[in-house]
């Protein structure tokens, strides 16, 4: 057994991280899933995402084969996210329903991994409270899982097993991609920016970006297999190269990835720190490089900025967003924003929804702010009671709906590109898919339009979604 230890994950060292460039499964473990099935239930962000697709590819390696749902599996994957309490409660409440599921199915094997493993303060929860998991591994040794699950059935054993120091990149991990006409692509992983209040630092380790050479091998890859759309991974791409020997960085990347030939470039997500003109620059530059941006302001109090850690002042992210807007006239602007961090008071509050109606953001994710064990925002006093926080976020909501909807008005009677994902899950009859400003539009069209960029003209805006007519079937 393994524990995470958070004070390792807290280090950073100036050592150069191995690539590895050979994974590959041990022959033994090759039909390990003949005649079984897994299923995999993916909590958090784009990047638990990419690594359910390179943990299913792992399966699949094995001869399992994906099930339609949980009472159909023979291996459960929960691959867990630990950026806010619910999200915990999400999964702790999953996994108690499972134990139900592990009585009646004796060889059900269940696993958990992702970012809650790297807490301390979880696994000692499942070893105390929830000992019917089977296999627990962390952000750092996915590739170790076919190894933990043979061992696992070979044994008849739990095995946990949790890094706190990040091990290699690895560049060729299989992945089983959820479409073939978009595709997620890291560029790199961890995060150095310990903004006070975020967890992920500690869970994903310290900032590795991968190399040009890699990124782009896999682009042209996907490219040849008729992908659209690539969107760029990583806690903050802005930041992307400073780890890297050579002198190359994001706006770089984002020219060489813009020369090739591919309809779709976006990428997420992005710290203003790090935010510089020759990224502006690339975006205005490169056709294809999609005009829409995440660009996280969490507070508009300066006092709040500073105790979060995030290294700008409320006016140089103003001046950020209206240079963006500017050169890029088209670009919609999205945003994260905390209400309720340790000592926020009703003016710094104020000051955050000056900014809102300053920016009028085109969307905004909006977050009570959440103690994670071990960060420093937890050992700070937080006096303000929920209901206020509570009544804070209900405001800022009401000003950021009012927003969305009407940066959506704009697109009222034009005619926008949409890559369509596939059919809706409320309706089977409507298709789905975004545009290029990153916004979702449905309209009725058939299933061959699905993984093509078709022209559709809006004619219904709501809050969330744009409604339209399919224009021409032109291949985009
Ligand atoms: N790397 C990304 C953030 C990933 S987390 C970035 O910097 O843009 C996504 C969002 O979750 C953050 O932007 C923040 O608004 C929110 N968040 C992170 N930690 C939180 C916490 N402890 N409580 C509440 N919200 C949090
Ligand atoms: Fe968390 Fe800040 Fe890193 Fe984003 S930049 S992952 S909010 S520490
Ligand atoms: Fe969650 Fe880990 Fe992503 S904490 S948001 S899954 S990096």
């Amino acid at each position: 057994m393994q524990k995470p230890n958070l004070q390792q994950a807290k280090k950073r060292s100036n050592k150069k991280v191995p690539v590895i460039n050979d994974f590959v499964i041990d022959d033994k473990l090759l039909a390990l899933g003949l005649h079984k099935k897994y299923f995999i239930k993916t909590y958090g962000c784009q990047m638990n995402e990419h690594d359910s697709e390179k943990i299913a590819a792992m399966l699949e390696k094995m001869q399992f084969q994906v099930a339609s749902n949980m009472e159909e599996a023979d291996v459960i994957i929960l691959n867990s996210c630990s950026i806010r309490e619910n999200a915990h409660n999400k999964v702790f409440g999953m996994i108690g329903q499972l134990k139900q599921l592990k009585e009646k199915k004796e060889d059900l094997i269940l696993v958990l991994c992702g970012c809650m493993p790297q807490e301390e303060i979880v696994v000692n929860k499942i070893l105390t409270k929830y000992e019917w998991l089977d296999i627990v591994f962390g952000t750092h040794n996915i590739i170790n899982f076919p190894n933990l699950l043979a061992k696992c059935i070979d044994e008849r054993k739990p095995q946990i097993e949790v890094f706190s120091k990040e091990g290699e990149i690895y560049e060729s991990l299989p992945v089983k991609r959820e479409y073939p006409h978009k595709a997620w692509v890291n560029i790199m992983f961890g995060c150095d920016k310990f903004c006070a209040y975020c967890i992920v630092p500690y869970t994903r380790g310290k900032q590795r970006s991968r190399t040009r050479q890699y990124i782009l091998k896999e682009i042209k890859k996907l490219i040849a297999g008729g992908c659209w759309e690539v969107t760029l991974l990583g806690q903050n791409v802005n930041a992307y190269g400073k780890d890297l020997s050579e002198n190359y960085y994001f706006a770089d990347l984002l020219n060489d990835i813009g020369k090739l030939d591919i309809a779709r470039v976006r990428f997420m997500t992005n710290h203003p720190w790090d935010l510089n003109d020759d990224i502006i620059k690339a975006m205005q530059q490169n056709d294809n490089i999609m005009p829409h941006i995440h660009l996280p302001l969490q507070s508009g109090s300066d006092r709040i900025l500073q105790k979060m850690n995030r290294n700008y002042t409320k006016d140089e992210y103003i001046k950020l967003y209206f240079k963006l807007k500017e050169a890029i006239p088209n670009i919609c602007i999205s945003t994260d924003i905390i209400v309720g961090f340790p000592g926020e008071e009703a003016k710094d509050f104020s000051e955050t929804l000056a900014v809102v109606n300053k920016c009028q953001f085109d969307y905004a994710f909006t977050f009570i702010f959440s103690k994670r064990e071990g960060t420093p925002a937890a050992a700070m006093a937080d006096k303000t009671l929920r209901e206020e926080k509570e009544a804070r976020l209900q405001k800022l909501n009401k000003y950021i709906s009012a927003y969305t909807l009407n940066s959506n008005m704009q697109f009222k009677n034009t005619t926008v590109r949409v890559l369509v994902d596939g059919f809706s899950a409320k309706n089977k009859a409507v298709l789905t898919g975004y545009s290029e400003n990153m916004k979702r539009v449905n309209f009725y069209g058939d299933e061959q339009l699905i993984g093509q960029i078709v022209p559709v003209k809006i004619t219904e805006v709501k809050t969330w979604s744009l409604f339209g007519e399919i224009v021409s079937t032109k291949k985009g």
